[in-house]
């Protein structure tokens, strides 16, 4: 099946608030604890969320490796205004900052130690923008840890999925998740853009019916 891009930015305030209210414990304990297990625990060290929507895994993140400090990114105001009341809600406002931009176009001004990305790769109308932000922001060597959505062979086995993963959840979710499936990358179209930017040292691996896993270190 051809892959159908979806809108980059999540700028609804409806979406952001039925994205940010979701239960994403399942899928985001397990990026932590695919992290943990590819990774190790990075000590204390500065992390980058690229896309990080309501930051949901910048506060895991934080919580599961005390030494980090984060920095979240995303080009959406209202996903970020949701993420910062819950950080400070949660205690981490000291370890967690977000800032709103949209990659390629930010400019920050740091280097990072971890680079991490969760759902980002499908929104990209140009999926190099990711890689070529981390080899930008990453510090020589940094770990990179990015997972995604992995598209489906058909449309059928699309709606399978959502019905498999989120039949009780609200209809826009529902939406979304099928758009976003349509819009997610295969393995063999992320080595290719792997290639493209030198950096196919980096390995996937697929980890579930409907989701990818990229790490490994930056040159
Ligand atoms: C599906 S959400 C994932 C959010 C978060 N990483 C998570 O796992 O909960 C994708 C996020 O990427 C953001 N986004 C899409 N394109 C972007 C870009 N070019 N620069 C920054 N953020 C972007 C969207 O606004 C949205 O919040």
């Amino acid at each position: 099946m051809q892959r159908t891009p979806e809108p980059e930015l999540m700028l609804d305030p409806e979406q952001a608030q039925a994205y940010a209210h979701a239960d994403f414990s399942k899928p985001h304990d397990r990026f932590i604890h695919l992290f943990r297990t590819r990774c190790g625990d990075p000590g204390n060290v500065t992390v980058l969320d690229l896309g990080c929507g309501p930051g949901d895994i910048c506060r895991r993140f934080a919580r599961a490796f005390p030494g980090c400090t984060l920095l979240g990114v995303d080009g959406s105001q209202p996903m970020l205004a949701l993420g910062q009341t819950e950080t400070r809600n949660a205690g981490l406002a000291d370890r967690i900052a977000y800032r709103c931009g949209c990659f390629p176009d930010i400019d920050l001004p740091e280097h990072f130690d971890v680079l991490i990305s969760n759902s980002l790769l499908h929104h990209l109308q140009d999926p190099l923008v990711l890689w070529q932000s981390l080899l930008r922001y990453g510090k020589p060597g940094a770990r990179v840890f990015v997972m995604d959505l992995l598209r489906p062979d058909s449309r059928a086995q699309t709606g399978a999925l959502v019905a498999k993963y989120a039949a009780g959840e609200p209809d826009i979710l529902q939406h979304d998740f099928y758009h976003s499936l349509l819009a997610a990358w295969r393995p063999d179209e992320v080595a290719r853009q792997l290639r493209d930017q030198k950096l196919d040292r980096l390995q996937i691996e697929v980890i579930s019916d409907h989701h990818y896993i990229v790490h490994g270190r930056l040159p």
